[in-house]
């Protein structure tokens, strides 16, 4: 099939222009382990590196070694936009409100996620669920474990998409690389190529979506109904 103007891809790789303005993908990516160079952030300059070959700009943040408590529920950022404790997951709300996709990387932590991607992405999604629309904001989990427990932490970060209309995007295989250092995760061949791959299928996604929503808006999504069981 030979490709017509009419595509939904557009023609360029990293942008389309609109008859005003030309559009940049952007991709947020969090690193969530508090080593600053091991394996999560190996996998993630894989992840990133094809990102900007396919044309999408990168921020990577790392939250691994900041200090970062859970939410309290006090329901501040209910009233004032923002979340009550002023820290990183304030500092990144208005990065992941113009992000396209949001990259969430954790090291496996008695299988499961780490506590501080769980603190951080509970006040992140908590205290911006009023302030703006996540729908078809790509998500991807990037994990990283030295033997076991990596999809628990998968379907862990993968839930915080799933509850605001943001698509997951996926690889060739668990979006996972194994290692307990960047040297181990080097040798991890297949983990290295899932990066590879699920950086293309979040370039491909985020251009296909920004494309349909030029076109028509992104989806309406219905509120207001509550069902607590209560009352
Ligand atoms: C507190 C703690 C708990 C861990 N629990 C697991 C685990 O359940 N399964 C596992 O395979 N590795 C476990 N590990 C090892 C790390 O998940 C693994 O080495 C990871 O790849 C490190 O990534 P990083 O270098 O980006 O921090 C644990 C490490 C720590 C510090």
């Amino acid at each position: 099939m030979t490709a017509k103007s009419s595509s939904p891809i557009p023609p360029v790789n990293n942008q389309f222009t609109t008859t005003t303005h030309i559009i940049i993908m952007k991709v947020l990516t969090i690193n969530g382990s508090p080593n600053h160079s091991g394996c999560i952030s190996r996998a993630l300059q894989e992840l990133e590196k094809t990102l900007v070959e396919c044309g999408i700009e990168v921020e990577r943040i790392d939250i691994g070694k900041k200090d970062i408590r859970g939410c309290i529920a006090c329901n501040f950022c209910r009233e004032h936009g923002h979340c009550v404790f002023n820290d990183i997951v304030n500092e990144v709300a208005p990065k992941f409100a113009e992000a396209d996709a949001l990259v969430v990387g954790t090291p496996t932590y008695y299988a499961g996620s780490n506590g501080q991607v769980l603190s951080f992405l509970d006040r992140l999604f908590y205290s911006t669920s009023g302030q703006f629309d996540k729908t078809m904001k790509v998500g991807a989990a990037v994990i990283s474990s030295r033997r076991a427990g990596s999809t628990s932490a998968l379907d862990e970060i993968n839930k915080y998409f799933t509850i605001c209309s943001m698509p997951i995007a996926s690889s060739t295989y668990w979006n996972e690389v194994h290692g307990f250092t960047a040297e181990d995760v080097e040798k991890d061949l297949e983990g290295l190529q899932t990066m590879r791959n699920l950086a293309r299928n979040i370039s491909f996604m985020v251009k296909a979506f920004k494309a349909q929503a030029q076109k028509e808006g992104i989806p309406k999504q219905e509120r207001g109904i509550y069902t607590s069981f209560y009352g």
